[in-house]
């Protein structure tokens, strides 16, 4: 042998349990995790099977997102591979599209659509606040865009945006709107018909406390007709919507069979059961149970000192909480991470984008969203402050 085995690869793999309450990924379910190891099975003209279960995830994300959109399905990506699919199905060179930036996300949506050669207007708010449908109108009236991108959860400020209005702004400026609910979809109410949202896309890794590795999404009527008028070939064959709903049977055309790519079944498994779970507890129940982890977690930081970047409650994302590292702690913020991590296996997560060294994350999602992990995580911050203080006042005696 040129190259000897690597010793390394010669025990297998240990992952300790940890309580994943950062941005994401979640913590999973025994019944996810177990699925995620069922057989692997391949297109559907040999397994049937197959076919059955795109059907379970196709109306699981009409049930999630609120749609009746056949236009409904998965792509073998996380949540950028849904940004990339938007802007290379829905968007043609030249063409205008308006970004709302209020953290990382409308940052990185607008790099892709640069990169696939669309004229990138943004409409800009800083980290921790959201666009009022005043300003919103002003931004179509001034750009006239042919799609708008939005975050309805940010995941970096911590935000909700309110959505109600935006839909039906933007189809009086012949706008389509793309919402990304990657960290809010489940977790908060969301209807994609009665808000008129063109494209809806979330991930499976947040509030579906699936694997990472697939991304949902949803199309409107209107934004399919967008796809299938474009002057100009879609650019990227993987992402290819018009060959993704081939192998996902949408809009009345029959599961084809078809090879397009091979499907990461194992996931899909996965994420069927995911949304299973979502269903036997029932969307409104979810929603509540995320809520009321937000009320605990909240009353339980301002017991603690801390305050919040979003001042204002009613825009807080409940999945996801950014909360302001104290003056005292902007040095030594880490600690309280490492703290939490050595001690409870329990994440807090950094800020990410503006936020990094400012903020720290902490997200109830999922499986996660549950009393006794917000108490967890309440203690493990009251002892890693006091730990990073005590610190702190060591070091500057030495
Ligand atoms: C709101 C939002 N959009 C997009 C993404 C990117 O998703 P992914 O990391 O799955 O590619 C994230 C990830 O945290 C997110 O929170």
């Amino acid at each position: 042998m040129e190259i000897e085995k690597p010793s390394r690869l010669a025990t297998p793999l240990v992952i300790p349990l940890k309580t994943m309450t950062g941005p994401g990924p979640t913590n999973l379910a025994d019944r996810v995790r177990q699925a995620g190891s069922l057989p692997s099975i391949g297109i559907s003209y040999l397994h049937p099977e197959y076919a059955e279960l795109t059907k379970d995830i196709v109306e699981g994300i009409q049930y999630l997102f609120q749609t009746k959109s056949q236009l409904s399905l998965c792509i073998s990506a996380t949540g950028h591979g849904a940004f990339e699919a938007i802007c290379c199905n829905l968007l043609e060179p030249g063409d205008n599209v308006l970004v709302c930036t209020n953290g990382l996300w409308g940052e990185r949506f607008s790099i892709i659509a640069d990169r696939h050669d669309a004229v990138v207007q943004k409409l800009v708010k800083p980290q921790g606040q959201v666009f009022t449908p005043d300003e919103l109108e002003q931004a179509l009236k001034e750009h006239r865009p042919k799609l708008m991108y939005v975050a309805y959860g940010e995941s970096t400020g911590g935000t909700l945006q309110p959505l109600e209005e935006f839909g039906k702004l933007c189809h009086k400026y012949g706008c389509l709107l793309a919402v990304d609910a990657v960290a809010s979809a489940g977790g908060v109410p969301l209807y994609m018909d009665r808000w008129e949202i063109d494209i809806l896309i979330t991930g499976s890794q947040k509030v579906l406390s699936a694997p990472p590795g697939l991304t949902l999404i949803s199309l409107s009527s209107r934004a399919w007709n967008v796809v299938l008028n474009r002057k100009s070939k879609i650019r990227s064959y993987l992402f290819d919507l018009t060959e993704l709903a081939e192998i996902w049977g949408c809009n009345g055309i029959p599961l084809a069979g078809k090879y397009h790519h091979t499907s990461s079944v194992t996931l899909m498994y996965a994420l069927r059961e995911a949304l299973a779970l979502i269903c036997e507890e029932g969307l409104e129940n979810c929603w509540a149970r995320h809520n009321l982890c937000r009320e605990q977690f909240h009353k339980g930081l301002a017991e603690l000192g801390l305050s919040l970047l979003v001042k204002d409650p009613s825009i807080r994302l409940p999945i996801l909480t950014t909360i302001e590292i104290p003056t005292e702690y902007l040095n030594n913020w880490k600690d309280v991470c490492i703290y939490a991590m050595d001690t409870y296996k329990v994440e807090i997560a950094s800020g990410l984008g503006q936020g990094n060294g400012k903020l720290w994350r902490v997200g109830f999602m999922g499986q996660n969203a549950r009393p006794e992990t917000v108490q967890l995580v309440l203690k493990a911050l009251r002892e890693g402050l006091e730990h990073a203080r005590k610190n702190a006042s060591q070091h500057a005696q030495l």
